[in-house]
């Protein structure tokens, strides 16, 4: 049988990666450098800074992602990159060295949305099987997204305000914890107890959005008054509280997607996907609620950004025969 194999770039935010992708299913190889070290002690992305480290990086990255699955060029039968969304000036990184690669070697162009990347991690554990239910949480987005067949997204909840990953981040920096603060604030959290009982904004509405920037104003408004009362805070109690309200709240609207949208699949995704806490209420629902419905997570390695989840995501485009043209741009506020 035929093997289509996909070179995959990423660098829409601050991770350049590069991997080959075998049938969109395969990991031929994989190639993530992580920027966050560049950008830790300014407490969040500098778009800048991505960007050089992206123009930097990438050739000896892509070079790298070739020689591990053994292939070169000509072995290719596509080359794809994230056009959106993402950091304008890190996004033209990934497309221009792509559009390059494409024009030498002859080979189509594919276009892949970065959300539409975090889904088709899991086609990297397991066959997706549609109609496909969604749930994204990352540190841009936070959405419900339904996918009736391969390739067909269909946004049916999201966030007003804020993504979870962010306000993870932004009260991870309240506690003086380095960026990007949600690893660390799940860290904490599994320490504490839920003894603040934040609000649970939205849980109860009969929609599928969420809402986390009052959340994040409940715990700053909490160690505000605590500092001025001059009493203790507990960071573990203050994570496990913030962490309770944002499983809570995420799980419920998912089942309440579920009874609304019967599917045969369930897969979490994106870089909050990462969170034990959300693993394992997700988990729960599901054996307990759910147990027809069969449920994924990407393995830790492929919540965050990389490129493998590109490809397996390309793959589809590749074989719909959707291409992209040499003068594709970046589109930095993409929707699926
Ligand atoms: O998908 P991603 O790598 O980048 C975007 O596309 O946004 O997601 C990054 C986000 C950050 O906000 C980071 O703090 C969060 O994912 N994150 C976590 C955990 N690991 C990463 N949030 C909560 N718990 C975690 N274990
Ligand atoms: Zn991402």
């Amino acid at each position: 049988s035929k093997k289509t194999l996909i070179l995959a770039i990423e660098s829409s935010c601050d991770e350049t990666s590069a991997a080959v992708i075998e049938n969109g299913r395969v990991i031929k190889s994989n190639i993530v450098a992580s920027q966050i070290k560049s950008h830790m002690r300014f407490g969040g992305v500098v778009p800048e800074i991505a960007s050089r480290h992206h123009v930097e990086q990438i050739t000896q990255i892509i070079e790298e992602s070739l020689a591990e699955a053994e292939v070169t060029l000509d072995d290719l039968d596509a080359i794809a990159t994230t056009y959106g969304p993402g950091l304008v000036g890190a996004l033209l990184i990934g497309i221009s060295s792509a559009k390059a690669l494409a024009l030498a070697s002859g080979k189509p162009l594919i276009a892949v949305n970065h959300m539409a990347g975090h889904i088709y991690a899991n086609q990297l554990v397991e066959e997706l099987s549609f109609p496909l239910m969604a749930l994204v949480v990352s540190g841009g987005h936070t959405e419900l997204v339904y996918m009736p067949e391969d390739g067909v997204f269909e946004i049916i909840g999201e966030t007003r305000d804020d993504a979870a990953g962010e306000a993870y981040d932004k009260i991870g920096r309240i506690l003086n914890l380095p960026y990007p603060g949600g690893k660390k604030m799940d860290e904490l959290a599994h320490m504490g107890q839920d003894v603040y009982h934040f609000p649970r904004a939205m849980i109860r509405e009969d929609n599928l959005d969420f809402s986390f920037s009052g959340l994040k104003s409940a715990v700053i408004n909490h160690v505000h008054n605590a500092k001025q009362k001059g009493t203790e805070i507990v960071p573990e109690d203050l994570a496990a509280s913030f962490q309770a309200s944002v499983v809570e709240v995420l799980t419920t609207k998912t089942a309440k997607a579920l009874e609304q949208y019967p599917v045969k699949q369930l897969v979490l995704a994106g870089g909050v996907a990462a969170n034990k806490g959300l693993r394992t209420a997700l988990g729960e629902l599901m054996a307990e609620k759910y147990p027809s419905v069969r449920f994924s997570i990407p393995p830790l390695s492929l919540c965050g950004d990389n490129a493998a989840m590109i490809g397996a995501a390309a793959y589809t485009e590749y074989c719909k025969g959707h291409f992209a043209s040499n003068d594709l741009n970046a589109v930095p506020g993409l929707e699926l």
